[in-house]
């Protein structure tokens, strides 16, 4: 049986160069731009002089900056690059922006190249690029399809309304209403897992808080709105900036403060917290990946001072109830029910 190497975000982002590798395309010269979207760094890029790293992810914006780079999190220059490799999002609407924006930034005839894993939508991106009036190149390989195309003979309708996934959008939710964004987590829907949680805090939470993974601010906005809760602080932190950004408009009436941050890791420097709220990921990219959330746990447990607790929600079968019990005083099943489990574990 053939194999094939497991495909992390790092190897899939090192097949960006696969075109220029085949010589299907020529490398950049030393004077040209270059602009990378969507990827973390690897040691290949450093073959490449003039290199713009742009994510609006913490842990790839982090990989750049120990490279030495200055990554932004979002594209700002228009026609200013010879080169765009951008890494697309599953996210069908979200991906499509991507693509607009890395149009958008390239100049006159610049190459756009374009990746993702085949079970992550590799699939279309040759419709899509066939859609807005590229002429395409492509490879396959290791399960991903790499397209390349210049910029020239893009038909403008197409690209104005693919832009238009890259800006917040006003949503309406139940009688609420959110700012929100496409590829952000569960964009134009509430978690079911974070209502469950939700139907089940403490009707008198008080003190210093955070929202662990806080998305578009969900969560945050159910206990800052609860009039019988008293929160003195509120730390709203995810790794995804776009998600900062909307969570920053939807709650804009309370104080908050909101941090870019990988929670694998306690945040640092900050002050003992009474509670946390949080529904852990337990996706990277396409596979489950509950070693996030069992992360996500040892970070709360970081954050928190002693007796101060986590309310936590989670898909039922992920193995978070032994991790919980071995690392909090204190911990209490509150709820099993469509398929969530909703935690309270104390410190
Ligand atoms: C299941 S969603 C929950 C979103 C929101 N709290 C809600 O209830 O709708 C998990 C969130 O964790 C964020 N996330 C994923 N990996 C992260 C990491 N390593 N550090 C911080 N946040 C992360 C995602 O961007 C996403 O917003």
């Amino acid at each position: 049986m053939g194999s094939h190497p497991v495909l992390t975000m790092q190897n899939i982002s090192s097949l960006l160069l696969y075109p220029f590798e085949k010589e299907n395309l020529e490398w950049p010269e030393k004077q040209e731009s270059v602009l990378i979207f969507g990827a973390g760094y690897i040691d290949v890029f450093s073959n490449i002089q003039n290199i713009t790293p742009v994510s609006p992810f913490k842990m790839q914006a982090e990989s750049w900056s120990r490279a030495g780079y200055d990554p932004q999190c979002e594209v700002e220059d228009r026609h200013a690059y010879d080169f765009a490799l951008c890494h697309i999002t599953q996210q069908k609407e979200a991906a499509k922006g991507q693509i607009a924006t890395c149009l958008k930034a390239l100049k006159k005839n610049g190459i756009l190249v374009v990746i993702a894993a085949n079970d992550a939508g590799g699939g279309r991106i040759q419709k899509w690029m066939d859609e807005i009036g590229l002429k395409t190149g492509s490879l396959s390989k290791n399960k991903c399809r790499i397209v390349w195309a210049s910029q020239e003979s893009v038909r403008e309708d197409i690209l104005k309304e693919w832009d238009s996934y890259n800006k917040n959008v006003e949503i309406t939710i139940g009688e609420e209403k959110f700012y929100t964004r496409p590829g952000i987590y569960g964009w134009n829907k509430t978690d079911k897992g974070s209502e469950l949680l939700i139907q089940n805090l403490p009707e008198n939470l008080s003190g210093r808080a955070a929202d662990f993974g806080c998305g578009y601010g969900y969560l945050s906005m159910q206990i800052l709105k609860g009039a019988d809760h008293d929160i003195q602080k509120l730390y709203a932190i995810d790794a995804d900036n776009r998600a900062l950004q909307a969570a920053q408009k939807n709650l804009k009436e309370y104080e908050v403060e909101y941090l870019w941050q990988d929670l694998r890791k306690a945040p640092e420097n900050m002050k003992p917290l009474d509670f946390i709220i949080m529904n852990p990921p337990f996706h990277a990219g396409k596979q489950t990946d509950s070693d996030i959330g069992l992360d996500f746990i040892k970070s709360a447990y970081v954050a928190l001072k002693n007796r101060g607790t986590l309310y936590m929600v989670a898909n039922a079968h992920l193995p978070y109830e032994d991790v919980l019990k071995n690392t909090f005083k204190d911990v209490i099943k509150v709820v099993e029910k469509y398929s969530f489990k909703v935690f309270e574990a104390q410190k």
